[in-house]
Formats: structure tokens, C-alpha cells, sequence
């Protein structure tokens, strides 16, 4: 399995990606009517897809905002100003090739990437993704809150993580 930088040429395939796991798992809860500008994020500082067999069996990136309610629990649990936070996020994995460690992977990419940047990782999370809790918490994610966090006309209840310590998040 590789994890490499998203090309423009890899967009078709993360989003057909993503409408399967939508299916298979409900993420995105509030699936857009067009998403690809929610995979192609005008907030997005680096994203990474994982290949495996010349297919794309995952998709994580880093952004570097939130909704405003959940980048204001993180600032207030870390005491840092948002700007000096980076979000993981669109973190999705093939339902064809889970347990194999290729969400650790993308997870550990974008926040060895925020790190790099000089920007404690965070992430928000609804509280039904019971794997994608798992997995945070397995490789030390803390949990600093709970919001509920607004889309428009529509508002979801997150749960706010924020990565392990800089120092320690490269040898997680
Ligand atoms: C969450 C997700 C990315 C995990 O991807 P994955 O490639 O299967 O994860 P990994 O194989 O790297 O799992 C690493 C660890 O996470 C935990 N984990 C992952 N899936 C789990 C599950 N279904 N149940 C319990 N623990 C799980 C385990 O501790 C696992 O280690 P182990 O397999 O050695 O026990 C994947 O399930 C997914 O795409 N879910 C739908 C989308 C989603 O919820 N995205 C997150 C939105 S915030």
C-alpha cells in the first residue's frame, strides 16, 4: 500500500470513493448535492490518497480550518490560537480494505504534516463513527470536547479530538 500526494487526476476516484463509503457507513453525514468541492476543499493545506494495486483505497487531508465551534473547543483545550492548528480531515477508507492498517497511515501522514507545519492536529468527529473513534483513540488522540456544530439549515453533534504532542506524534 502507498500513500502518496492527491493529484488533480485522482478527483474522479476519491469522490466515486467517497459516495461508496457514504453508502457503506453514512460519512459524510451531510453529503453534499455536489461533493466534490468537499473533497476539493478551498481549506485544504495537503491531501494524500492511498493506492494499493493501482486503485484508490483511501483519502485523508489537512485543512487548516473547521466549522468555528469545533476549532474553538481545540483552541481553548491546547491554549493556542486557531491559526496554530491544523485539521485532519475527509479521512475515508475503502470498505473493501479496512482493518489493515491503511486509515493509521493516513491518519499518521496528515499529522506528522501538521506537525511539519509547525500546527498541533486536530480533528472533529460524530460520535456514530465508533471505528474512526477507535482508531483516534488508539493512537492517542484525546477527546476536548463535545459541540454541536452548524452547516447551514443543519447541525450535528462532534466530538473535538486533538492529536498527541507534537514531539510524540512522529513515533506513534
Ligand atoms: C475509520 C476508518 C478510516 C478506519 O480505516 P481502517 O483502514 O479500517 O483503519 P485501520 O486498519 O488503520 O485501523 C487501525 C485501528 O483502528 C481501530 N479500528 C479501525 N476500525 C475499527 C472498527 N471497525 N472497530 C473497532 N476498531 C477499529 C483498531 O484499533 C485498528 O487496529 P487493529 O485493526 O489492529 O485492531 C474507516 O473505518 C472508514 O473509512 N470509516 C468510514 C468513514 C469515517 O468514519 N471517517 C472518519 C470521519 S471523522
Amino acid at each position: 500500500m502507498l500513500v502518496r500526494r492527491r493529484t488533480e487526476e485522482d478527483l474522479d476516484d476519491c469522490q466515486r470513493l467517497m459516495l461508496e463509503v457514504h453508502a457503506v457507513d453514512g460519512y459524510p453525514h451531510l453529503l453534499p448535492a455536489d461533493p466534490r468541492p468537499f473533497i476539493a476543499s478551498a481549506d485544504a493545506l495537503a491531501t494524500w490518497v492511498a493506492e494499493e494495486a493501482g486503485e484508490i483505497v483511501g483519502h485523508v487531508a489537512l485543512h487548516r480550518r473547521n466549522v468555528a465551534e469545533a476549532m474553538a473547543v481545540a483552541s481553548a483545550y491546547l491554549r493556542l490560537p486557531p491559526d496554530q492548528l491544523g485539521v485532519v480531515a475527509r479521512l475515508f477508507v475503502s470498505p473493501e480494505v479496512r482493518r489493515a492498517g491503511v486509515g493509521r497511515a493516513l491518519l499518521r501522514v496528515a499529522s506528522e504534516e501538521a506537525v511539519d507545519r509547525g500546527l498541533w492536529p486536530v480533528l472533529d468527529v460524530a460520535p456514530d463513527f465508533v471505528a474512526a473513534i477507535t482508531l483516534y483513540e488508539t493512537c492517542g488522540w484525546i477527546r476536548a470536547g463535545k459541540v454541536i456544530a452548524t452547516f447551514g439549515a443543519n447541525s450535528l453533534e462532534e466530538f473535538v479530538y486533538v492529536g498527541p504532542a507534537p514531539r510524540e506524534a512522529h513515533t506513534a
